[in-house]
C-alpha cells in the first residue's frame, strides 16, 4: 500500500553487474544467528552452503564450527519420536516454529517493497523489486508506538503494511558486535541482515546474472553471424 514508507536502499547486488558483498553477507548471518533465529527458522537454507562461493564463502573449518553451534530436531532419533542434536554440515537451519514468526528463507523474494505508482509496478522496473529494501526498512521502521489488540502485543511500524506488526522491534542499534568494525548502528545492522536474507533466497543470483550476460553476448555474435549469411545466400538474386 502506498501509506507505507519503504528506504530505497544502495544494496551491492543491485543492477546486472552486482553481487552479494560477502563480508556483509557474514555480518547479516551473524545477526540473523545471534537475534532472528531466537524466532525465525530457515528451513530451506542447508549450512554447508555457507560455504559456496558467491555466498557468505565460509571455509570448510568455518561451516563445521557453525554447524556444531547449532542444535536441529532430528526425527529419526530417540525411536522415531525425534530428538535435538548437534548439527553438521549436511543439515539445513532449524524450522523454527514456536513464536508463529515466519520461515525466512524465502521472505526477500516473498515481499516486494515497491509498488504503483497506480498498481503499474513500474517502480519495480526502476527501482528492483525490494525485497531487501522492505527488510532493512521493516527493522527500521518502528515508531516506537504499541497498543493491544485481542490479547496481542502490536507494534507500530512505517513498513509493515496496516501499520501495526505483532514482532516487537528485534534490533535497536549495537546488537552485536563485527569483527570487522563495522558499523553496528540500526540502519546498518538492518541492511546487513537483510542482505543476508537476499542470499538465503537466491543464492545463485551472481551465476544466473553472469548466465544472463553470456546469452546476450552469443546471441549478439549469432545475429551478425545470421545477417552475413543471410546477405550472402540472396546476393546472386539481389
Ligand atoms: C515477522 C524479520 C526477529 C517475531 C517478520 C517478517 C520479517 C521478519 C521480514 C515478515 C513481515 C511481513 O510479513 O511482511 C526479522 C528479522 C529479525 C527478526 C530480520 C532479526 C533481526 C524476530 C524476533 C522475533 C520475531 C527476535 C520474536 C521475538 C516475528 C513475528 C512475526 C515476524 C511474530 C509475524 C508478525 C506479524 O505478522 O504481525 N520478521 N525478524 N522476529 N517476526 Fe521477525
Amino acid at each position: 500500500p502506498s501509506d507505507t514508507h519503504i528506504t530505497d536502499y544502495d544494496f551491492s547486488f543491485e543492477g546486472p553487474f552486482g553481487t552479494y558483498d560477502q563480508n556483509q553477507l557474514q555480518r547479516g548471518l551473524k545477526v540473523y544467528t545471534e537475534i532472528c533465529s531466537g524466532c525465525h527458522g530457515l528451513k530451506f537454507v542447508p549450512i554447508r552452503t555457507l560455504g559456496d562461493p558467491g555466498g557468505p564463502s565460509f571455509s570448510e573449518e568455518q561451516v563445521k564450527v557453525y554447524a556444531s553451534e547449532i542444535e536441529v530436531f532430528d526425527r529419526e532419533l530417540n525411536d522415531g519420536q525425534g530428538d535435538f542434536r548437534t548439527a553438521t554440515p549436511t543439515d539445513h537451519f532449524p524450522n523454527v516454529v514456536a513464536v508463529g514468526a515466519p520461515d525466512l528463507s524465502l521472505m526477500a523474494k516473498a515481499r516486494a517493497g515497491f509498488h504503483g505508482p497506480a498498481n503499474l509496478g513500474i517502480n519495480q522496473l526502476v527501482k528492483g523489486m525490494g525485497g531487501a529494501e522492505y527488510i532493512a526498512s521493516l527493522l527500521a521502521g518502528y515508531t516506537g508506538e504499541e497498543k493491544e489488540q485481542a490479547g496481542t502485543v502490536l507494534y507500530e511500524n512505517t513498513a509493515f503494511p496496516g501499520g501495526w506488526i505483532s514482532m516487537s522491534p528485534p534490533l535497536y542499534g549495537d546488537d552485536v558486535e563485527f569483527d570487522d568494525g563495522s558499523p553496528t548502528d540500526l540502519e546498518s545492522t538492518a541492511q546487513d541482515v537483510a542482505a543476508f536474507l537476499m542470499w538465503t533466497a537466491e543464492p545463485k543470483l551472481a551465476a544466473r546474472k553472469q548466465m544472463g550476460l553470456t546469452a546476450i553476448i552469443m546471441l549478439g555474435v549469432l545475429s551478425v553471424l545470421l545477417y552475413l549469411t543471410n546477405k550472402r545466400i540472396w546476393a546472386p538474386v539481389k
